[in-house]
């Protein structure tokens, strides 16, 4: 299994056999994750820190329990209580981590570009777990491999993703990746809640959320991220809900058997209806969580075989 890369900073870089790599192995994952006894000991002797400067329930919870499942010491800094909040920069937080001979690194970053930079600046493998509106590749993959146990397959479907994509990492990552694996990607949403430069994605655009429905294989909803907005987005949630929320009606004008997805935290009652969330026929909102770990788990693994890899490379160079 070949997975050529020192980092996970994004989709981008990543070739389609790059994805089903992580996605193959994460599947043994899943399966491990089911049993009784949970540990493997691919990430045994090694450190992995969770620096999230941005809150997080399940992204973070889901590294943790990745990196605990694979015998690593797992460790996770408090930013909210850090030097940083004592003005400490990037790079001196990077110094740190490397004098503490961290292996593995997970980072969420408020500002786009955060996480590249800093591992730039790092001797560990750099996983992105969001950066601003830019990235969010852990999320991106763990929905692939939910859409591939759902429909059987990764190609030639038919995507919807719907709601606030301008302020979305998710939006962005799952559009590179949807469309690296040859799927037909629609965006629905307001005019306000579409980034600027959409032509480039190569997709179709919606303003019409029964339109953009019609007949689509997957319904992925995304939270509206008022805390990334300064007004003027929508008039109103309750006029929100009316035009853009997933509900029963709306549902209906995608396929009989197509799944609904979102990627958590979710405003019941603003972009999705509670009972659509909850119908267990039509929503994969919990198998989406459980393939998190599973992804997590494979994304590091991987990243760790390379690790392991140079640093024998390099200690055999220095013998010669
Ligand atoms: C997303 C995020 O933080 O980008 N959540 C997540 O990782 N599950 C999406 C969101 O915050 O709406």
């Amino acid at each position: 299994m070949s997975f050529p890369h020192r980092h996970l900073l994004g989709i981008e870089p990543l070739s389609p056999s790059d994805i089903t790599a992580i996605l193959d192995l994460a599947e043994q994952y899943v399966d491990l994750n089911r049993a009784e006894m949970k540990h493997s000991d691919a990430l045994a002797g090694l450190t992995q820190i969770n620096m999230f400067f941005e809150n997080s329930t399940r992204t973070q919870a889901s590294f943790e329990l990745a990196g605990k499942r694979l015998g690593a010491d797992v460790m996770n800094m408090a930013m909210q209580a850090s030097s940083i909040k004592k003005g400490e920069t990037l790079v001196d937080t990077a110094l740190t981590l490397n004098a503490m001979h961290t292996d593995l690194l997970v980072v969420r970053h408020p500002n786009s570009g955060a996480v590249d930079l800093l591992s730039q600046k790092v001797n560990c493998a750099v996983l992105n777990a969001g950066d601003g509106r830019h990235e969010h590749p852990t999320q991106a993959l763990l929905d692939a491999l939910t859409i591939r146990r759902a429909k059987g397959r990764l190609h030639r479907l038919s995507i919807a993703i719907c709601g606030d994509i301008a302020h979305s990492r998710v939006a962005r990552s799952n559009i590179l990746l949807l469309g690296k694996m040859e799927n037909r990607v629609r965006l629905v949403g307001p005019p306000t809640l579409l980034p600027s430069q959409i032509d480039q994605f190569g997709v179709e655009v919606f303003h019409d959320m029964r339109e953009g429905l019609r007949d689509v294989d997957v319904v992925m909803m995304l939270r509206l991220q008022k805390e990334r907005m300064d007004g003027g987005f929508i008039p109103s949630e309750r006029e929100y809900f009316h035009r853009y929320g997933l509900d029963a009606e709306k549902l209906a004008c995608a396929r009989d058997d197509a799944i609904v997805m979102h990627p958590g935290p979710m405003n019941r009652g603003v972009e999705i209806d509670g009972e659509i969330a909850d119908d267990i026929t039509r929503s994969v909102i919990q198998e989406q969580v459980e393939m998190g770990v599973a992804v997590r788990m494979a994304a590091m693994d991987l990243l760790a075989r390379n690790l392991r890899a140079a640093r024998d490379k390099r200690a055999k160079g220095v013998m010669a």
